[in-house]
């Protein structure tokens, strides 16, 4: 009541309505985007291409086939594979048919949707790959953004543990190739975590999820705060503590050793550790880490998250793992694994470890006509031009060959062509280059090709 009397009285203030509404208008100022989303310059699009070129190159070469799903969805399709507790996250929102939808927040259910409506009879395993931009209502900051792109994929049919190496080894050259070397890949295996919390804490797995949020994020206060609610004794919990420091995989063998449970993740996990080596995959960047738990509760088997230490708090990069989501489009479950990568945290990490590819966005020549009876030579010239894979600006202006060099160097092109009165005569053009000052006399049919 007070506080409502408070807030009147604020509200009646003249500086304070001042405030609050450059409050509202700073949220909702039409002229700048929308928090958490960003513009892209000429030049940052170049870049984000090229990068973008780099990791489809290497998709293609593991086999992995290119698809694309829409930017919305249903939103049960959300609701459904990861709980109400989604909702939050998500953009949703009634179209004009009143149908609930929201924008997507991730692929792999899109992905699993498409495979069931359409792919389910195409030959397995089947490998498909995507790349787009999903939405999350997430708290922006430096790599974490509320329109951000994910490259991702998706192996639908069993391809065990030599599979599952190779979809590492994919997920750790993706970064290589894209010029990324201070990274740490962690692999774990949901059944040895559910198994150990069930043999040491003696948690049945349908009462795990919440000390599995807890596992996740790494809080271990959380844990021992949730443990002594469940009446469990310090020492059990501290032991069961202990597990999680492992780094190797034969830490924790012996620390579970008792438990004789998880045997089968283990060996499943020696396999795909021992794949990966093979695969030329660095060992000092791979991990053995226990406590992957990845949130999401469609997961089981084997988890991963790779890591660049340089990004503090958004550090993650990439996260996937088996899943199971065929239940949601009443299907027969098949052996379904991924990842996503954040595209935006890789261009972040990239250019943190100064290894953002420089893109040529030069323009190659200006051609300029000098004389309204050059107009149709000069096009002919850039269409020609063009045609040999320049990037030709047309100089539309007939400003004279000053102006038009002048505009060639504003614009930091390698060549200017004249075409004036003097070269329509003699079917030649001026060539010019920019960079050493040179000019030269080339006859018209010959000055298309590229300077070599
Ligand atoms: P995720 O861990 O939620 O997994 O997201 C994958 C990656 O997307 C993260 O590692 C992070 O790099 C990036 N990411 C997530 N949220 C943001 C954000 N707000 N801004 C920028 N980047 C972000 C998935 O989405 C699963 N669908 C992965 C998967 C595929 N599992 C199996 N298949």
């Amino acid at each position: 009541m007070r506080l409502l009397t408070l807030k009147r009285l604020c509200l009646s203030l003249p500086g304070w309505k001042t405030i609050n509404r450059r409050r509202t208008w700073a949220r909702q100022n039409p002229v700048q985007a929308p928090r958490g989303t960003r513009d892209f310059a000429p030049h940052e699009m170049a870049t984000r291409r090229l990068v973008e070129h780099t990791l489809r190159r290497v998709l293609n070469s593991f086999n992995y086939r290119e698809i694309q799903t829409p930017a919305f969805e249903h939103l049960d399709l959300f609701l459904a594979k990861s709980g109400e507790g989604i909702r939050e996250e998500l953009y949703a929102f009634k179209d004009k048919g009143g149908r609930d939808l929201c924008l997507r927040p991730e692929l792999t259910a899109p992905a699993m949707r498409f495979y069931h409506t359409r792919l389910s009879r195409e030959p397995k395993p089947l490998r498909v790959y995507y790349l787009g931009p999903c939405y999350r209502y997430d708290r922006p900051q430096t790599g974490r953004y509320r329109e951000f792109w994910q490259v991702g994929v998706e192996v639908v049919g069993e391809i065990g543990p030599r599979g599952h190496a190779e979809l590492l080894a994919l997920a750790l050259e993706l970064f290589s190739a894209a010029g990324l070397k201070n990274l740490v890949l962690r692999v774990g295996h949901l059944d040895v975590l559910r198994n150990l919390v069930e043999e040491m804490l003696g948690v049945p797995r349908a009462d795990q999820a919440p000390l599995m949020r807890l596992v996740d994020k790494k809080d271990f206060d959380g844990i021992r705060t949730w443990a002594s609610a469940r009446g469990l004794s310090k020492p059990v919990v501290d032991k069961f503590l202990t597990v999680f420091e492992a780094t190797r995989l034969s830490d924790l063998k012996s620390a579970v050793a008792e438990s004789g449970a998880a045997q089968g993740a283990f060996d499943h996990l020696e396999q795909v550790l021992a794949g990966l080596e093979a695969f030329g995959a660095p060992a000092g960047r791979i991990q053995f880490d226990p406590t992957i738990a990845r949130g999401l509760d469609y997961y089981h088997g084997l988890v991963f998250e790779l890591d660049c230490p340089d990004l503090g708090a958004e550090k993650q990069l990439l996260g996937g793992g088996e899943y199971k989501l065929a239940a949601l489009f009443d299907a027969q479950q098949e052996p379904t694994i991924g990842f996503a990568l954040g595209f935006d945290r890789l261009l972040v990490a990239l250019e943190r470890a100064h290894a953002l590819p420089e893109p040529d966005v030069r323009t190659d020549v200006v051609v300029a006509s000098l004389v309204p009876e050059a107009h149709n030579t000069a096009r002919r010239l850039a269409m020609a031009m063009r045609a040999q894979g320049q990037r030709v600006e047309l100089d539309l202006t007939d400003r004279g060959p000053k102006k038009a060099v002048q505009r060639a160097m504003q614009i930091k092109a390698r060549r200017v062509a004249l075409l004036g009165q003097r070269e329509l005569e003699a079917a030649t053009v001026t060539l010019k280059d920019m960079d050493s000052g040179a000019q030269e006399s080339v006859p018209l049919d010959a000055a298309a090709a590229a300077p070599t």
